[in-house]
């Protein structure tokens, strides 16, 4: 994982508060994390100064950007109330050259291959990261800007921390799964709890990379999200080479994306009602069906 430190001026910043500094690994997988306190005014990168608040700005625009098909963008004071005041945010920043770079590559990129659907996915990224570019300009901001970030809140167990927000604005690179790895490793996490879309194929592929999702709750429907749904997954006992979880568990059931409202609600009756236990396994890329592993309790 240590390509993310080297390639491209690609740099890891853990954002935080020095009052907690020390619960953190700051070299997680023997990577090396930059710690940045966001109580200062500026942001040192490549032997510059660049203003913070602009960076912290520009982070709420990528991380707006990734989630804006389901409109789960943040604001500012959540930023700093609740992820980098008690908690830490770690970002993957690269050199505005390198994104603006890799926008052309994957404008160019196309979407009648016959891995098509891709080519689309790329050119929505290319738009994304060009929308980056432009509020850093518009902020006169020139420093490092963040690729790729993950968030988790801690909880009042030790070891138990409740995931937030992962996301990658570099499809193709497996960057959500470096920088979830990596800062579930920073934050020293043992169990992640979390809550995603049961349609976000890209997401479930995530995080089933950790192990099978448990899920302790199949309706949210509270939450600003449809089909959103909330799990545990344990992370004690991940391959200390950085390698995702190896998952036995074959699934027993294969539930189709068109009938999320049916089985999610059968499925909520038989957690409520303590009878079953219900995991996600990782769906194949394209498909529309999710894999689960049911059993009794
Ligand atoms: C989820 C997310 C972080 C993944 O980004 P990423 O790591 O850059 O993804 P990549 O393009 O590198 O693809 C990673 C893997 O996902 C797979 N994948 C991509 N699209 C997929 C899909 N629709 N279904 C299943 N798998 C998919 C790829 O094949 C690749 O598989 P591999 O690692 O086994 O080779 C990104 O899609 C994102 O930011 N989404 C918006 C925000 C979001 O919803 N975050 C999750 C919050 S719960």
């Amino acid at each position: 994982m240590d390509y993310l430190a080297r390639t491209e001026g690609f740099e890891l910043l853990l954002v935080s508060n020095p009052d907690i500094w020390d619960a953190f690994d700051p070299c997680p997988l023997g990577v090396l994390v930059r710690l940045v306190n966001f109580r200062e005014r500026r942001l040192t990168a490549g032997g510059d100064q660049h203003d913070l608040t602009a960076f912290l700005d520009v982070f709420v625009e990528a991380n707006a950007l990734s989630f804006a098909q389901r409109g789960l963008g943040i604001p500012s004071w959540v930023v700093i109330d609740l992820a980098v005041s008690p908690s830490a945010l770690l970002l993957l920043t690269a050199p505005p050259s390198v994104v603006a770079r890799r926008a052309g590559e994957l404008l160019a990129s196309d979407p009648y291959s016959p891995n098509g659907a891709r080519g689309v996915r790329a050119r929505s990224a290319a738009a994304a990261l060009q929308s980056l570019l432009y509020r850093a300009e518009t902020l006169g901001y020139d420093g490092p800007l963040p690729v790729a970030g993950y968030g988790a809140a801690a909880t009042p167990i030790p070891g138990r921390w409740f995931g937030w927000s992962a996301w990658s604005l570099l499809p193709g690179l497996d960057l959500g799964y470096a920088i979830k790895r990596l800062a579930l490793a920073c934050y020293r996490t043992r169990l992640q709890s979390g809550v995603t879309q049961f349609d976000n194929a890209e997401a479930l592929h995530l995080h089933t990379k950790f192990g099978p999702l448990l899920i302790t709750a199949a309706r949210l429907d509270a939450h600003t999200a449809a089909h959103t749904f909330s799990y545990d997954v344990d992370v004690s006992d991940l391959p200390a080479d950085g390698w995702p979880a190896q998952v036995d568990l074959q699934p027993t059931d294969e539930l189709a994306m068109a009938d999320i409202d049916e089985w999610a609600g059968r499925m909520q009756d038989e957690i409520a009602g303590e009878s079953h236990q219900h995991f996600i396994l990782s769906p194949a890329a394209g498909s529309d069906v999710i894999p689960v592993f049911r059993r009794t309790r």
